[in-house]
């Protein structure tokens, strides 16, 4: 199976497009929403919790782990790939969200200046900044923390009143910074659940990249590089569903988010 982990609901945005690249995999969705929301949590915190997320997938039988949430990529994936995996299974692997964002935003913007919206977390860690610096030097990034929209999807509120107010206010803040900003990335996996308001709200013109269909065209071109990982990828087109909270409470906003009818299994780490 491939693994694929968030701190909640955010992480289906992702595989929702994994399913539709890869339709013959088997995937394991696992959402630690009993400790959502991490962005607004400690960088040590959120490695341990992810670290957790990522032993449990691979006890489980998972070789390939996707962060599909990019609070966990941004503080826990480099720590996970260089000090924990040599340990648990040098042969298994964990990839994030962060680095295939950045390599699809060169050929999306005209004007190089980009607009991206995140956790506090994601925006505190400066990791895409430095990818960007990294890979598309000239451009520039301009960012801003948009700590009410993780909650607002996590307590089923995305379609509320609430949610014009905080989409409006965090994106007019953003694009007063330029008015050159040509790209906007949604720079958290649970915002695309907020896509119908985000597109309200943005300025005319402004491209909005979605992080679902970079992250699963890379993971096509992963395992055609990787044939190695390729081979333990099982085909039986499954999804299973994990969750830290309630069952009843998850199945009820995922069924809604993936069109069928989830019927998620409790884990208690
Ligand atoms: N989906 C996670 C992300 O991409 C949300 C993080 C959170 O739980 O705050 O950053």
């Amino acid at each position: 199976m491939i693994g694929v982990f968030d701190s909640g609901y955010g992480g289906l945005t992702i595989l929702r497009e994994l399913r539709r690249a890869i339709p013959d995999a088997d995937f394991l969705y696992l959402g630690d929403n009993a400790r959502a929301p991490y962005g607004t949590r400690s960088f040590d915190l959120v490695y341990q919790f992810t670290l957790q997320a990522v032993r449990h997938l691979f006890d489980r039988g998972c070789h390939l782990v996707i962060l599909a949430c990019n609070t966990a990529s941004a503080k826990a994936l480099r720590s996970i790939q260089q000090r924990d995996l040599p340990v648990i299974d040098p042969a298994r692997r964990v990839l994030g969200v962060i680095r295939p964002t950045v390599e699809a935003i060169g050929a999306a913007t005209r004007t190089g200046h980009i607009g991206l919206v995140g956790t506090p977390g994601t925006i505190a860690s400066k990791s895409y900044d430095i990818e960007v610096a990294k890979l598309l030097p000239g451009c520039h990034i301009h960012t801003h923390a948009c700590p009410m929209w993780v909650p607002l999807v996590e307590y089923g509120e995305a379609d509320g009143p609430g949610a014009d107010y905080f989409v409006r206010k965090d994106l007019d803040t953003l694009f007063a910074q330029s008015p050159d900003i040509d790209t906007l990335i949604l720079g958290c996996t649970h915002y695309p659940l907020l896509l119908p308001k985000i597109r309200q709200y943005v300025p005319e013109g402004v491209n909005i990249l979605l992080q679902g269909p970079v992250v699963a065209d890379s993971l096509v071109n992963y395992l055609h590089r990787h044939p190695e990982m390729d081979a333990h990828v099982s085909r039986g087109g499954t999804t299973r569903y994990l969750t830290t909270e309630l069952p009843e409470r998850f199945n009820a906003l995922a069924s809604l988010f993936m069109d069928e009818q989830v019927q998620a299994d409790r884990v208690v780490f």
